[in-house]
């Protein structure tokens, strides 16, 4: 674990051991703030482009094989960015796909309140229930463990999709608890904390427009 996380959890122990709060939700003292810039929105919004071009090339080429018009289809792309992460993301991403698309949601939490460790993924609420048949696109702001993309894939699975992709901004450069790979990924980034761009902190900082590295005060 790199050193400035161990310094954050060091911190966080005092307030987690302490007496339950009433009132509004008690957030401690941030022990971390925004460092240096990763991925600048420039390069964000460049490779968002590429990305949106390659995904509808390949989904016109989907529609092509079945014999519809990717104008004209009956609601067979579906898009499923996953909550929180990927909502400015998957914003910016089906800006640069022009066809006709829907959209899911799916919700599911793996780093639940201030920590910057996964502890493996959970599903809150439902999946669609309409992916079967469909070509259903995955989108998270980032791979790390591949906890929560291995869960949804193989739940998304059971439904007998048409297709199934999986789309995300970051990949970690870390081993993989669970074995999935992005079929499309905007860039691999180091083990570090990153927020912004979608990506947060505790709840915080997916405004940021850049993606930049969370580091000790
Ligand atoms: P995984 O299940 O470990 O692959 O983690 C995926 C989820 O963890 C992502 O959707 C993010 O919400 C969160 N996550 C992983 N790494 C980071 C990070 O560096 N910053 C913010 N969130 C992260
Ligand atoms: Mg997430």
């Amino acid at each position: 674990m790199p050193d400035y996380l161990k310094w954050a959890q060091a911190m966080r122990r005092p307030f987690a051991a302490g007496p339950p709060t009433n009132g509004p939700r008690y957030h401690a003292p941030m022990p971390l703030e925004i460092g240096r810039t990763l991925i600048d929105r420039q390069r964000i919004r460049a490779r968002v482009g590429e990305m949106g071009r390659a995904l509808a090339s390949d989904l016109r080429a989907e529609l092509q094989r079945e014999g519809q018009d990717a104008e004209h289809h009956p609601d067979r792309i579906v898009m499923l960015p996953v909550l929180t992460g990927a909502v400015v993301f998957v914003a910016d991403l089906i800006r640069e796909m022009p066809m006709r698309l829907s959209m899911r949601v799916v919700s599911v939490s793996s780093y639940p309140g201030a920590s910057t460790q996964s502890k493996g993924a959970m599903l809150r609420g439902a999946l669609p229930t309409d992916l079967a048949g469909r070509h259903v696109v995955v989108v998270d702001d980032i791979l790390d463990t591949g906890q929560t993309l291995g869960l949804l894939r193989d739940l998304i699975l059971e439904q007998k999709p048409a297709s199934l992709r999986i789309c995300v901004l970051l990949t970690k450069l870390v081993p993989r608890k669970v074995e999935v790979s992005a079929d499309y990924s905007g860039f691999d980034i180091p083990d570090e904390f990153v927020v912004g761009y979608g990506l947060d902190y505790d709840g915080f900082y997916r405004n940021h427009p850049d993606i930049v590295v969370l580091e000790p005060r």
